[in-house]
Order: C-alpha cells, then sequence, then structure tokens
C-alpha cells in the first residue's frame, strides 16, 4: 500500500487544494505513481484538474465524498499508487474523519492567522480522536502557508503554535502569485522556490511515514514531452 497523505482542516480557504496540487503535480513531476482522491462536495480540485489542468504530468483524480466509501476508495487508489493525496472539505465532516483514519500522515494548512490557527487546533484534536478510535498514532502536522518569515501575524502565530503544543513540518510555503493563479493557468511550479519548498514538503513526508520510490532517479531523466 502507498502512502495516503490527508489534507484536513475545519478552516476554509487556508490553500488544501492549491497544496494537494502543488504536491501532487511536484510528485508526478518526480516520476512517482501520484493520485487525488476529491473528498469536498464542491469538487473544487477535480473540476479544476478536468477543465484547466494541462495534463502533465499525468495526474489520477477521482472523487469521493461519501464517508462510507472514502476508506475502501482511498485503499483502493492508494494500492495503485506511491503516494495518495486527499483533499478534504473546510468545515468539519466525517469524510474527513474517514480519511484521518486510513491516512498514514494528516497534514493541516495554516495561514499567519488565529482563526485559522484555532481551527487547526480542533482539527488536531478531531485527528487524535480518529488515532483513538483505529488505535493507532496518526501522525499529524501542521503546513505553513502563504507564509512571510518575517512578518508579525507569522511570529504571532508560530507563538500560537507553541502555546497549543501542536507539532508542524519546518518547511513554510510561501505567498505565491503562482498559488494564487493556478486555478486559471493550471500551472503548477515544479522549479523555482515554489518546486523546491514542494520538494522539502515531499521529503519531510518520506521521513515521517515513508514513501515509496522516495527519493526518485535524477529528474535530469525526466524531461518534458515535446508539444
Ligand atoms: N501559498 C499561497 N500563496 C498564494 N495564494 C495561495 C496560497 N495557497 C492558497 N492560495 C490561494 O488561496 C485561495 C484558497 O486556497 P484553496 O482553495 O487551496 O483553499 P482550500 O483550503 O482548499 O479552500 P476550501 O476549504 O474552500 O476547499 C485560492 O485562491 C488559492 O489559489
Ligand atoms: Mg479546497
Amino acid at each position: 500500500m502507498g502512502t495516503i497523505v490527508a489534507i484536513c482542516s475545519s478552516k476554509g480557504g487556508n490553500g488544501k487544494s492549491a497544496i494537494t496540487a502543488l504536491l501532487s503535480v511536484n510528485l508526478a513531476f518526480a516520476g512517482l505513481r501520484a493520485a487525488v482522491i476529491d473528498a469536498d462536495p464542491n469538487g473544487s480540485f477535480s473540476t479544476w484538474h478536468r477543465t484547466t489542468y494541462g495534463g502533465y504530468p499525468a495526474l489520477s483524480v477521482s472523487q469521493c465524498i461519501d464517508e462510507d466509501e472514502i476508506v475502501a476508495h482511498a485503499l483502493e487508489v492508494s494500492g495503485q499508487h506511491n503516494v495518495t493525496i486527499i483533499d478534504t472539505a473546510g468545515f468539519r465532516n466525517q469524510t474527513a474523519s474517514f480519511a484521518m483514519g486510513v491516512a498514514s500522515l494528516v497534514l493541516i494548512p495554516v495561514l499567519p492567522d488565529r482563526h485559522s490557527l484555532i481551527e487547526a487546533a480542533k482539527t488536531v484534536r478531531q485527528a487524535e480522536s480518529v488515532s483513538q478510535i483505529a488505535r493507532r498514532s496518526i501522525p499529524c502536522r501542521i503546513l505553513l502557508n502563504a507564509w512571510n518569515p518575517r512578518g508579525l501575524a507569522e511570529q504571532a502565530t508560530l507563538d500560537d503554535i507553541e502555546s497549543f503544543k501542536l507539532e508542524r513540518l519546518p518547511t513554510a510555503i510561501g505567498s505565491y502569485v503562482a498559488m494564487e493563479k493556478y486555478t486559471y493557468s493550471g500551472l503548477v511550479p515544479t522549479s523555482g522556490a515554489l518546486g523546491k519548498a514542494a520538494l522539502e514538503v515531499i521529503e519531510h513526508i518520506h521521513s515521517l511515514v515513508g514513501i515509496e520510490a522516495w527519493p526518485p532517479p535524477s529528474r535530469a531523466n525526466l524531461s518534458r514531452p515535446k508539444s
């Protein structure tokens, strides 16, 4: 079974779908078999993939919003892929709980904003409850998003993370125009600062829970198809 990463938060609009796009495209670009399960009833990710994404690198995307089906679906998909990312809805929902239950790792995007952090703390508690039901520890990490390392709100959010005793990945994703407009452009960077941040996050996931076929053979061997 491949690695399953559930991207969750009871707060809407903090970058779950954008981070799903960033990680899945970079995993696929590195030559891994990457799948996305869109578990948000809004279907934002799958609509983007169907209508706007350029199609390279190839991603396997499916939709599953049913809490009674998500576990079986995720297990089936993860059997055929190195990494499966589940993009969940931005409100408390049972499908997200079941996605956590089947996940190798739960990632919770947090913006430099107190509301975002408070909701993240609730999402961590939700993952802890799911861990208790599943009788296994489900690792859970905050992923700082749209982050300016020198910002004041960022510093206050880091203080909150410490006082709430939340665990976070060391890498933060900055605020990038490319992340703002990928929904229109269909383009997700695999190079530059954003590509580097994506690779760092993937490395952290690998060191926490392991990713089959990671690290990939030299990226130099990967070339874009001629159009
Ligand atoms: N690092 C970033 N830099 C700049 N813009 C970003 C970044 N991350 C996300 N965005 C933008 O913020 C908006 C919200 O992001 P996104 O849709 O990914 O959030 P979400 O958590 O999936 O929302 P929902 O809960 O509604 O599903 C989008 O316009 C997205 O392009
Ligand atoms: Mg979304």
